[in-house]
């Protein structure tokens, strides 16, 4: 077994959606575990330093701008093999290239404003969840 802990945001334009239990339950169907749960707004300097890797990009500033419109759900989810399975679930960045089926399919608006976050690696999982929650927070099952 191969369990996993991943970083997961529910982002602003989902929220304003009405979606969070929604987005919840397929998590749970598919067998997350949510371990760990918050809902925040974001400073610039918060999300700055969450999205620290992608600085400089053109589509920086619309990123920053749209994660600190709105509050947002930030969430460990445990499951064996997390995080790839995670960005299955999540679907292609990019709304024109996620597969049906998926949440960015379902609740993306375009690329940038595209409902969810998931950790990419075991290396970013790790930062991404210390960024937000203590280890006394996040209750894992294992
Ligand atoms: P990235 O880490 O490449 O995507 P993912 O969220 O799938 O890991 O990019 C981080 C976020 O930056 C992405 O979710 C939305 C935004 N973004 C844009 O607005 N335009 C772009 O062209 C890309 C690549 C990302
Ligand atoms: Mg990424």
């Amino acid at each position: 077994m191969n369990i996993e802990q991943t970083l997961s945001i529910i982002k602003p334009n989902a929220v304003k959606k009405n979606i969070i239990g929604f987005i919840e339950s397929r998590l749970e169907q598919a067998r997350f575990n949510i371990v760990a749960i918050k809902m925040i707004h974001l400073t610039r300097e918060q999300a700055e330093g969450f999205y620290a890797e992608h600085e400089g990009k053109a589509f920086f500033d619309r990123l920053i701008t749209f994660m600190t419109s709105g509050p947002v759900v930030v969430q460990v989810l445990e499951a064996e093999n997390a995080i790839s399975r995670y960005r299955e679930i999540m679907g292609a960045t990019d709304l024109s290239k996620a597969l049906a089926g998926t949440l960015r399919y379902d609740f993306a608006d375009n690329v940038t404003e595209n409902a969810v976050h998931g950790s990419d690696s075991v290396e970013s999982a790790e930062r991404e969840i210390a960024y937000f929650f203590a280890n006394n927070e996040i209750f894992s099952n294992y």
